[in-house]
């Protein structure tokens, strides 16, 4: 996080069991369905009311439609009972740290805040730092 930026998650970075949520991004990551690019991707997040949700890539023949494991993860969220992510972990079906797409750093924007933690390089910073000037509900009242 950059200096003087507030986290006002109700978990602070040092609260946050990575190593936990990489772990289990990398568990789900052999669940990827990746046979078009090898390259698979497992995301895991906190949600606000402590749960753990994970999701894996699935691609498609028809290579755009191919579904990131971090919108697996958004889907989980909703579909296990709503709520705002606190913090994703993405990795690599080598284990190694996968920063979000840009598609994805909106996704995040959505339904975590510009205040969600994500290690998707090895280090921690929030979506506001991963997507500066994201679309958002301000903008788009405006007309
Ligand atoms: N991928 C993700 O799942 N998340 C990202 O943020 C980056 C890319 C997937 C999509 C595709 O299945 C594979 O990685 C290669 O682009």
């Amino acid at each position: 996080m950059s200096e003087g930026q507030q986290n006002t998650n109700s978990a602070s970075i040092t609260d946050i069991d990575w190593n936990r949520l990489k772990a289990e991004a990398f568990e789900v990551s052999k669940r990827a369905y990746a046979p078009y690019s090898n390259f698979e991707v497992g995301a895991a997040a906190l949600t606000d009311d402590g749960r753990i949700i994970t999701g894996c890539n699935v691609e498609n023949l028809s290579y755009g439609l191919t579904l990131c494991a971090e919108c697996a993860v958004v889907s989980s969220l909703h579909s296990g009972g709503g709520g705002r992510l606190i913090a994703v972990a993405v990795v690599s079906g080598s284990g190694q740290p996968c920063t979000p797409c840009g598609r994805c750093r909106q996704l995040l924007f959505e339904h975590g805040g510009p205040d969600c933690l994500v290690d998707g390089d090895g280090t921690i910073r929030t979506v506001a730092e991963l997507l500066p000037g994201g679309f958002d509900a301000e903008r788009l009242a405006q007309g």
